[in-house]
């Protein structure tokens, strides 16, 4: 467990890897931010070198925070839905300690944003079940009871009327299926009333790249929770995963 106040916050998406020196006292950055294309389909080698490139660029002994785009459990990946089906089963944060020659925490990219919107941003203090959603190449969930989270909850494939939450509704669903902001809001409608009938939560935070435009879809989204955008916005990844090092049990 991390007892210093920086650490590194890796985020690893289906498109590129974020980075950066992360206060977690404030959960503001301490370092400039690098990114750099994701290797999502290369080899296991070449992300574990893509990441030893980004963390060169942060010199000292400060712990690292990973996430990934999959299911985590004990430092192993479980899943991969956008990234090489080669990750599964890989020692991930055995092996990405000992490319980078630092302590690694690993867990969920979801996670770690609802981590990041709990602690500093939108989520903060809020009681009872929130659900944060991260709208990139698929999408992440993280759910909250009482501020504890229930990791791995994976709700981008839910089965929304016979198709996938992340394939109706993702950043990449709007872009791939060139999807008007209207077409897309009425999609993700569809997608938080499905998540919104099986969980009943009181706060719904939206994060990612995609809500750098909010004023594009919010107000044409319909569902019964109170709907929000992150307020670490696309960076929630990266702060939650530094955050993640002080955490016995993120
Ligand atoms: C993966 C999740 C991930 C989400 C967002 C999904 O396809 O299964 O683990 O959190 O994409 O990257």
């Amino acid at each position: 467990m991390n007892s210093s106040s920086l650490a590194v916050g890796i985020d690893v998406g289906g498109s590129s890897i974020k980075c950066a020196l992360v206060d977690i006292t404030s959960g503001g950055f301490a370092s400039e931010r690098y990114a750099v294309p994701t290797p999502a389909q290369e080899s296991t080698a070449s992300l574990l070198d893509a990441l030893g490139t980004l963390v060169a660029k942060i010199p000292g002994e400060h712990p690292i925070g990973l996430t990934f785009p999959c299911v985590i459990r004990g430092g192993f990946l479980r899943s991969a839905a956008n990234i090489n089906k080669a990750w599964i089963g890989q020692p991930l944060a055995k092996l990405a300690a000992k490319r980078l020659g630092r302590p690694v925490i690993a867990l969920n990219d979801g996670d770690a944003a609802g981590l990041a919107e709990v602690r500093y941003g939108a989520a903060r203090d809020v009681k009872g079940t929130v659900l944060v959603l991260t709208l990139g190449t698929g999408i992440g969930s993280a759910l909250f009871i009482d501020g504890h989270l229930v990791p791995n909850t994976e709700l981008g494939h839910l089965q929304v009327q016979g198709r996938e939450a992340e394939h109706r509704a993702s950043g990449r669903a709007r872009v791939e299926d060139r999807l008007s902001w209207d077409s897309w809001a009425a999609q993700l409608t569809l997608v938080l009333q499905e998540m919104h009938a099986l969980l009943w939560p009181e706060l719904i935070v939206l994060c990612g790249g995609i809500t750098e435009d909010p004023e594009e879809f919010m107000g044409k989204l319909r569902c019964e929770a109170r709907l929000c955008v992150g307020a670490m916005r696309a960076e929630a990844g990266i702060v939650g995963a530094a955050l993640a090092t002080t955490l016995s049990d993120p």
